[in-house]
């Protein structure tokens, strides 16, 4: 099935959403084979793939270089890019010049962005354009400064009002879907009920319309194991262990063996022969 902005948004009520990030081309051709819906590239690329302490030092050039990679092995699972921190924030025009790239250079089919009343505009200028918008509301990342650290939000009324509040507004501006981050539960089911839209959840709870892991927490690649993330194998483990092998083949010469190596006929001869 060929995955596209339409196709989520006739999910709602229907069927569930698998959204997995990516970041290169051989990990996303495997999200493809798998069926998964959507592929981010997300701006957590800066933790899990450049080792930053956060996502705020990764550029708009970072986010189109992995875009591209990733949009090379999809032909069915949309490809949603983030657009990263100081992209969109300066106003509308900064907003669609970037997002455009993001679209013509990047290949991403849409564009992800953080914010919610504060950015309606934004959204506005990029549905305009013809690039569509996947929100992102709640332990917004890129708010790390703002928020003291990456902590769950909503928790208070007024905080899960302003929530909701933000939700409706990003919808109204014409966001095609909305990824709900680092909220309670309940408060993750009141909004993907209130919406029209599809919600993707990452720690908002099994009632969002769909689900986004960061690959490398599932795979149990990355040292991080936020309560949100359930392992769905030990890939950290099974590198290590092959990698461990291979150092110890090529150390007492059983790698490469014959099996691994170009054989000639009269190869002797030949060798004799150059000099
Ligand atoms: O950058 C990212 O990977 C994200 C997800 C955590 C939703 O925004």
């Amino acid at each position: 099935m060929k995955n596209t902005v339409a196709t989520f948004k006739a999910a709602k009520g229907r069927m569930k959403l698998s959204m997995l990030t990516a970041y290169d081309y051989s990990t996303a051709k495997i999200a493809e084979e798998a069926g998964i819906n959507a592929v981010l590239v997300g701006d957590s690329l800066g933790m899990v793939m450049l080792g930053y302490p956060d996502t705020l030092r990764v550029t708009l050039d970072d986010m189109i270089h992995h875009c591209a990679a990733v949009a090379r092995a999809c032909q069915n699972t949309l490809v949603v890019c983030d657009m990263p921190f100081m992209s969109y924030h300066s106003g509308v025009l900064d907003a669609v010049k970037n997002g455009g790239r993001l679209v013509q250079e990047g290949r991403a089919q849409a564009v992800k962005l953080e914010g919610g009343r504060d950015f309606v505009q934004e959204i506005a200028s990029l549905v305009r354009a013809q690039i569509p918008v996947m929100g992102h509301l709640g332990l917004t990342p890129q708010s790390v400064n703002a928020f003291g650290g990456f902590k769950v939000q909503g928790k208070s009324q007024a905080a899960a009002q302003a929530i909701l509040d933000d939700a409706r507004a990003v919808q109204d501006a014409g966001a095609f879907a909305l990824v709900l981050e680092g909220i309670p539960r309940l408060l993750g089911e009141k909004i993907s009920a209130e919406l029209e839209i599809p919600t993707i959840g990452i720690g908002a709870g099994e009632k969002c319309d769909g689900q986004v892991l960061v690959w490398q927490d599932m795979f149990g690649l990355s040292d991080r194991q936020p309560k949100f993330v359930k392992r769905f194998a030990n890939g950290g483990e099974i590198m290590l262990n092959a990698f461990k092998q291979y150092d110890q083949e090529v150390k007492n010469g059983q790698f490469p063996g014959i099996s691994q190596s170009y054989v000639v006929e009269c190869e002797e001869d030949i060798i004799k022969a150059i000099k």
